[in-house]
């Protein structure tokens, strides 16, 4: 029996914590999870995994990424297993072992995101390793062959912004849009503190009874000051004027959120009344089986019980209920998932996944977006306030994607109607 979904769930898999360099601002999201994902699953679980998710529509999204994807012992077999199943693949690389499996990558239409943090010396110095950027442009000629020959594949490019790249931002936006890409991501950093994961584990405690396994402490330390957010701002500030390509930066945060996001300021009253849909929509299955639905959050091993048990049970409600009654986490402002644009379908997973009604916040957030000449911002702000016009850039959504936006609309209204009953 197909289930069908009023959204597209967007799987995150974690093939392997393995890595083959060492970034100085990667968490990996948390010293917690290494611990807990030590054995990659075989290919056979993998694809045991896949069959119980294929019969969605529709078809779930699949992000494949780590530590480095492309380390996965089995990558070849896994990524046709994808393809036999017809998932929509993203890969999200350092990019040095792409020309191990770009001929069978070029064969589909799958979405390759390579991290780039700058120009040569630069990116080596951040990633760890010398020689990483040739080899990674060599790879990245190596897809624009294949896509002059034909080939559906597309680029994006991810930048982290950084104390150690943010003098040559503009630079790289010059050099880098020359390839064929598709989008350009910059990146804000993501970070904690000792201090901020002590409070999250006390409302961990608080509202869950149990401890936060998150982490999200950047293995170098970075000089994180007002001079810095200063410096960001203006870097960011004039990229717009070198942009000729599609660029965003990530998350979108107002001119006025950025100092307190790197300063771990009035953390609680940034977007109050917005909730990350991450525990509704984005399932990360990690290397050993084990399923979250947000950061820290593990809620069951797809090797011992069938997915969908695992993403309804109690450790998967408990999240949802305590973001839907008591608001986010102090953390959440400081973490990419919160900014994501699909607030919207937090009320139709529910309705469609729990199937039956959860308390839910009053206000219901739509994703807007300003164009500013060729650099694109998306901007987020509540459906009350007075400046926010509702544009919904249809060019930046995939047919299936407007389709589920409409079933969602009709999916509020009926939420609207419940709730007021
Ligand atoms: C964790 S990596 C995994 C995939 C692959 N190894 C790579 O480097 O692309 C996924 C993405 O997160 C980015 N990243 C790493 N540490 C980050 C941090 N502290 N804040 C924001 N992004 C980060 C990487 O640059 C990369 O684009
Ligand atoms: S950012 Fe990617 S390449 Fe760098 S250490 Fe993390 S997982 Fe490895
Ligand atoms: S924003 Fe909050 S709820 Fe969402 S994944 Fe991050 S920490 Fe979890």
């Amino acid at each position: 029996m197909v289930l069908e979904l009023p959204f597209e769930m967007e799987f995150i898999l974690s093939l392997t914590y393995r890595c083959n360099l060492n970034c100085s601002m990667c968490t990996q999201y948390g010293e917690g999870f290494k611990q807990q994902a030590t054995d990659d699953m075989t290919v056979e679980q993998w694809e045991a995994f896949f069959e119980s998710v294929s019969d969605v529509n529709p078809k779930p999204k699949m992000l494949l990424m780590g530590g480095e994807p492309l380390l996965y012992k089995d990558f070849e077999k896994l990524f046709a297993l994808t393809q036999k199943h017809g998932f929509n693949v993203q890969i999200v690389t350092n990019g040095v072992l792409l020309d191990r499996y770009l001929e069978q990558i070029a064969k589909t239409n799958t979405t390759i995101t390579i991290s780039l943090d700058g120009l040569e010396q630069t990116h080596d110095s951040i990633r760890n390793r010398k020689g990483t950027f040739k080899k990674v442009m060599e790879n990245i000629d190596k897809i624009e062959a294949h896509q002059k020959a034909g080939s559906k594949i597309e680029l994006c490019i991810n930048c982290v912004m950084l104390p150690d790249n943010v003098d040559e931002l503009s630079e790289f936006l010059q050099f880098i849009q020359k390839k064929n890409i598709k989008t350009l991501t910059f990146q804000h950093l993501q970070f904690s503190s000792p201090e901020l994961n002590k409070h999250t584990d006390t409302q961990w405690m608080k509202r869950l009874n149990k401890p936060y396994a998150g982490g999200l402490i950047p293995p170098k330390h970075y000089k994180i000051d007002k001079n810095y957010v200063e410096k960001l701002t203006k870097a960011i500030d004039s990229l717009k004027d070198v942009c000729k390509t599609t660029a965003f930066i990530f998350p979108a945060l107002e001119d006025e959120e950025i100092e307190n996001y790197y300063l771990d300021k009035n953390l609680d009253e940034i977007r109050t009344g917005r909730i990350c849909t991450t525990p509704w929509v984005n399932p990360t299955i990690h290397s050993n089986g084990d399923v979250s639905n947000c950061i820290g959050n593990i809620i069951g091993n797809i090797n011992q019980e069938d997915f969908w048990t695992i993403w309804n049970n109690e450790k998967a409600n408990s999240l949802r209920q305590t973001l839907c009654q008591n608001g986010k986490f102090t953390i959440c402002a400081k973490c990419c998932n919160f900014y994501k644009g699909n607030f919207i379908y937090a009320p139709a997973t529910l309705l469609r996944i729990n199937n039956k009604l959860l308390s839910l916040p009053d206000e219901i957030n739509f994703i807007k977006s300003s164009k500013n000449g060729v650099f694109i911002l998306d901007k987020y702000r509540d459906k009350t306030s007075e400046n926010a016009t509702p544009v919904i850039p249809l060019e930046t959504f995939t047919p299936a994607s407007v389709r589920n936006l409409q079933k969602t609309e009709t999916i509020v209204a009926k939420f609207s109607e419940l709730k007021g009953a």
